[in-house]
């Protein structure tokens, strides 16, 4: 039987992080499908589209990813795809909290779903969308931090 994972997030833009992470899941999983989902409380900078397509450019020569967008609860999606975890990376002491808050609350809402966490390489866990963005806008680069297309995308999103 072919054991999947959902490893779902906002992904505004995807970065080097993230691909660390689906990378080390499909050492583990036959298949991880990465779940973007569309986040209006966050305000993201990238559409769900630019964001899909970014992940979609990316995973296309890794074999058993994919990737798709999701707006409902996300044990049930997980449940629809019949997978078995859910990826979620762990940086920092900073990520305990919330992400055992999450943890706990899904395996309350599904007790079939188990959530796995995985750490980056070091160089990636001080690395978020957040922090990438917040350097892109003020023109600082972002190179070795994020894939091609996505560092190509920032400069022309805060172009002046
Ligand atoms: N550099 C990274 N190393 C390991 N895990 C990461 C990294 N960046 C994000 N993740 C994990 O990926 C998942 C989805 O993250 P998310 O889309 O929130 O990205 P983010 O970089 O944390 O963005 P934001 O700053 O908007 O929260 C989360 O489980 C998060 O912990
Ligand atoms: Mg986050």
């Amino acid at each position: 039987m072919s054991r999947a994972a959902i490893y779902p997030g906002t992904f505004d833009p995807l970065t080097n992080g993230h691909i660390d992470l689906i990378q080390r899941t499909l050492k583990i999983f036959d298949e991880i499908i990465i779940a973007v989902a569309p986040s209006f409380k966050k305000q993201p900078l990238f559409t769900i589209e630019e964001r899909l397509e970014f992940i979609r450019e990316s995973v296309s020569r890794l074999k058993g990813a994919r990737v798709e967008s999701f707006n409902n609860l996300l044990v049930n999606y997980a449940k629809d795809k019949n997978s078995v975890a859910i990826l979620r990376g762990l940086r920092a002491v900073s990520d305990f909290e919330y992400e055992l808050q999450m943890a706990l609350m899904n395996r309350r809402l599904d007790a079939d779903i188990e959530t796995v966490f995985m750490m980056p390489s070091e160089e990636y866990t001080f690395l978020s969308s957040t922090l990438v963005k917040e350097v892109a806008s003020f023109g600082g680069s972002v190179k070795g931090l994020v894939p091609d297309a996505v560092e190509r995308a920032l400069k022309e999103k805060f172009k002046k």
